[in-house]
This record gives structure tokens, sequence and C-alpha cells, in this order.
């Protein structure tokens, strides 16, 4: 696992600079982005909006005339590193003072002032719906003023805006479907830092995936904070259609984007336990190019935890949705998030959760300590009482308690055959491809002749904490 357990436990791995696939103009941009994948499909919308004012990116900082960081505020630890990174960027600066440093994203709006007035990090702050305004923010801080746009929208989704596919493989890539979030989970600063639920226009979503398919591309994953709720009730004119029949939910949407063609491979993320429907998860079994893949975040498995993280949903409620995941895909890959030390978390709710992970097996999880975040509920109304060194050794425990069934599930897999799509070159082996099974297991396999975006059956032959080692086989048996 020891990838992908690198990806909970330093999350420095997450910080990664992004290089435009073309290049034009004369000035030269460098992006560094950091947390969910919303943030690195945004990262391609920022991309896309500078390249038509004649920006081609740079993989080297110090060759940039701006610098951008898209950044992360949902956990403490992700804001101090990039403030650190601030501190590197402030020394390319003093050789080379016209450079222009900017911070995107979810610190945006929060740190602002911090950030520009009085530690005089930054000379541009732009929140997640201001990217249209960047070419003149960047022009104002050219001349040397400061240049913020924080203001989150109601309708804001990007739509027209054709990403730039930012270190592409050309095989897999996002698509946003919605932006923000209306849950209002105690823990989480989403809801402050992107703003109020919106969905994108249906039809924009369909015409960048056929354009995609067109373009090679094999794999989409829609991306959403919360995919259960999209909803499209719009005609073509733009009125709003009131009838709930002709309204476009997300199993609709999910059934037309498979429908694009068979050979696409459709993921989505992330689905909420409360909100994730039979009829998405009839439309996931009956199409074959939509992976059997569900992430689930259960956060806790208590649920008295549950009510104060304000989840909307029991420990019950919980397991019955992986029972009803199990019946429609009895071989689906469930992973999860989990987060440990939130606010009057007993031993008994602790013991809830590692009760949880031994009674639903998950595939994979994404396991953090409690951060207390500004402006969030539990902030303003619970006390943060697990302390810190509690809050660590409890993750420590869910770490290794998940782990067993991380190798368990994959030594399970050996001697198996899988449909993989080639993603490209192994990071291990130039003579090695990688690629992932519907169940979202990364594979590696000898090249055999075959190419980047094909299918082929792959048989497990071995493997290590994290991922299969196979072969290519002719046919399934
Ligand atoms: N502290 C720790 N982890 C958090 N997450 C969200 N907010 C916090 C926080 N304040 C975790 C949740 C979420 C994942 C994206 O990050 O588990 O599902
Ligand atoms: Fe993504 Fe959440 Fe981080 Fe914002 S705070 S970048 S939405 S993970």
């Amino acid at each position: 696992m020891a990838l992908q357990m690198e990806k909970i436990i330093d999350e420095t791995k997450q910080g990664e600079a992004m290089q435009l696939d073309h290049q034009n103009g004369g000035k030269k941009l460098y992006l560094e982005s950091y947390g969910c994948q919303m943030n690195f499909s945004d990262s391609e919308i920022v991309a896309s909006i500078l390249q038509k004012e004649g920006y081609m990116t740079t993989g080297d900082a110090s060759e940039a005339d701006v610098i951008l960081l898209n950044t992360c505020a949902i956990r403490e630890n992700a804001e101090t590193r990039i403030r650190a990174r601030l501190m590197q960027f402030n020394k390319i600066k003093e050789l080379n003072p016209g450079i222009v440093i900017g911070v995107l994203g979810c610190m945006a709006e929060r740190i602002k002032s911090e950030l520009l007035e009085q530690e005089k990090l930054v000379d541009l702050v732009v929140g997640p719906d201001a990217y249209r305004d960047l070419p003149s923010l960047v022009e104002q801080a050219d001349d040397g003023q400061k240049a913020v746009n924080v203001l989150l929208s109601r309708e804001e989704t990007y739509a027209d805006v054709s990403p730039v596919r930012l270190n592409s493989n050309g095989v897999t890539a996002y698509i946003s479907i919605m932006r923000g979030c209306d849950n209002m989970c105690s823990f989480c600063v989403v809801p402050f830092t992107r703003g109020r639920e919106r969905s994108r226009d249906s039809e924009s979503i369909l015409h960048e995936a056929k354009y995609l398919f067109d373009k090679g591309y094999r794999e989409v994953t829609l991306l959403g904070q919360n995919v259960d709720s999209y909803r499209w009730n719009m005609n073509r004119a733009g009125e709003v259609i009131d009838q709930e029949k002709e309204a476009i939910n997300f199993s609709i949407l999910l059934e037309k984007v498979a429908q694009v063609n068979p050979q696409m491979r459709v993921r989505f993320s992330t689905s909420h336990p409360k909100d994730m429907t039979n009829e998405v998860l009839e439309v996931m079994a009956r199409y074959e190019n939509i992976c059997d893949y569900v992430h689930l975040p259960v956060q806790s498995g208590s649920t008295s935890v549950l009510k104060n993280m304000n989840r909307g949903y029991s420990r019950e409620w919980y397991l019955e949705r992986i029972a009803a995941v199990r019946k429609y895909m009895p071989n689906a890959g469930i992973s999860t998030d989990i987060m440990t030390g939130f606010c009057h978390e007993s031993d008994q709710d602790h013991q809830d959760t590692l009760d949880m992970i031994h009674e639903v097996r998950f595939d994979f999880a994404y396991m953090f300590a409690y951060s207390e975040r500004p402006k969030t509920m539990a902030e303003r109304k619970l006390k943060d009482d697990v302390p810190e060194e509690l809050k660590k050794s409890r993750l420590a425990e869910v770490i290794a308690v998940q782990r067993q069934y991380n190798f368990e599930h994959l030594k399970k897999k050996v001697g198996k055959t899988y449909k993989v799509l080639i993603e490209g070159v192994s990071k291990r082996s130039d003579e090695d491809f990688s690629g992932r099974t519907s169940q979202n297991v990364v594979m590696v396999f000898p090249h055999e002749g075959k190419k980047k975006g094909d299918y082929v059956l792959v048989k497990a032959i071995d493997c290590t904490s994290g991922t299969l080692m196979g072969r290519i086989v002719e046919n399934q048996a």
C-alpha cells in the first residue's frame, strides 16, 4: 500500500506543479495545485483562461512571470504547508521583483488580508468563483497594485470554459459537474470557501464528455462535492422546468454520460451516504462502462459523533447503503474517508469506528485526525476537546486496522483476471504499463505490444501492499 498510504500520511505529495500540453504566447505561468480532485480540475480552468491571454506554463518557478498556488483549506496542515511554499517563492521574487505571486482557491477568502497586507507574501488573491477575472487581476498586480476578488457566486460553473488538460496522460480526465456544497457538515470549511451548491448545465457536461472521447480519452470522472444532489432543471432556452420528471438528476446524468460511448469508462466522486440513491446504483450495475467503484465517506462509525458532525445519517443507515451497493454490484470496490478525534469522541465512539472498518471491510480509506476550521459550526458550537495526542493515536490505530484490509483485498484478487484500461507507462519500470481495474485497483504489467488507451485483460499474479502485478492474457479463464 506504500503509494496510497503515503497519500494519507504525507500530504506534501499532493502539491503538484502542472504543465500545459499546449504552449503559446510569451509569458510564463507556474501553477501548483493542492487538495482535492476538484482543485486540480479548477487549475485546468485557470490554465485555459490564462492561455487565452498568451500564457504558457512552465515547470520551473524561477523562470515564471506569474506563480499561482491553487490552495486547500480543509485541514490546518494544508495551510501551513502552503505558507512555507509561499516563503520559498518570495525568495525567487527577491531576485526577480517583477514576478507576480498569487493565491487561488480555498484559502483565498480566509487569509486574504493576512497574506496581502500583514505578511505581504502575495500580490494576488482570487477565490474559486472569480477565475474569469484573473487576466485583469494579473494585469493589476503587474502594475504594482494589490489585486483581490474572493466573491462567491450562486451561478458560476465555468460551463463554457474548455479546460486545458494539465499533466494529462491523454486517457483519463475530470469533468466538473457541480460546484460548492450546501450540506453544512459541522467540521467542514468547504461551504465557506466554495459557496453554495450549483449544478452545471447537463448539455455542456455531455458535450465535454463527447469531445474528450473524440480526442482519444477513455475515462471520465464526474466531480462534485456531493454528486448525488446534482440537479439540472433548465431547458435550452434557460427557462426553469418545474416538472420534477423533466429535471435531470444524477442517475439520469450518469446514464447519459455512460451512453456517450460504451468504450468510455465513467467514474464519479464524491457520493454522500445520506443522498446516494438506489437509482444511481441501478444505473451503475446496468452499464458495463460505469466503474464498479464507490467512494462513500463514512467519517465515523458512531451515530452520536455523526450527529455532532451533522452528517444526516446514522451508523445503521450507512451500513444499509453499503449493503445496497453490494446488492447491486457484488464485486464493487468501496472506499471511504474516516476522521478521528472529532469533538466529544469517546473511547466507545472510537471503538465503533474500528468496528465499522471490520464490518464493512473497505478496500481503501483516506484517514485524518480532526482539525478545527474557522467559521464552521463545530468551531462555533462544539468544544475541540479530544487532546491532539489522542487524535493521533486513534488515527494510527485506524490506519493499522484498515491497512490489513487493503492488503487482504489485494491478496484475494491474485489469480483472477481483470479488464484494465492502460493509462501509461508504470512509474517503476519503462517496460511495464499501469492501469486500473473497474474497482479502481492499480495493476502493473508488461507492455506486450499494447498501447495507452487500450483495454486489456490482465491476470493478477502477485501484489505489493498497494498494487496488483500481472500479465496480459487473451481471455478471462
Ligand atoms: N479535519 C479533518 N479532516 C477533515 N475532512 C474534512 N474536513 C476536515 C477537518 N476539519 C476530511 C473528511 C472529508 C475529506 C475530504 O477530508 O474526511 O471527507
Ligand atoms: Fe478541495 Fe476541500 Fe481543499 Fe477546497 S478545502 S481544495 S474543496 S479539499
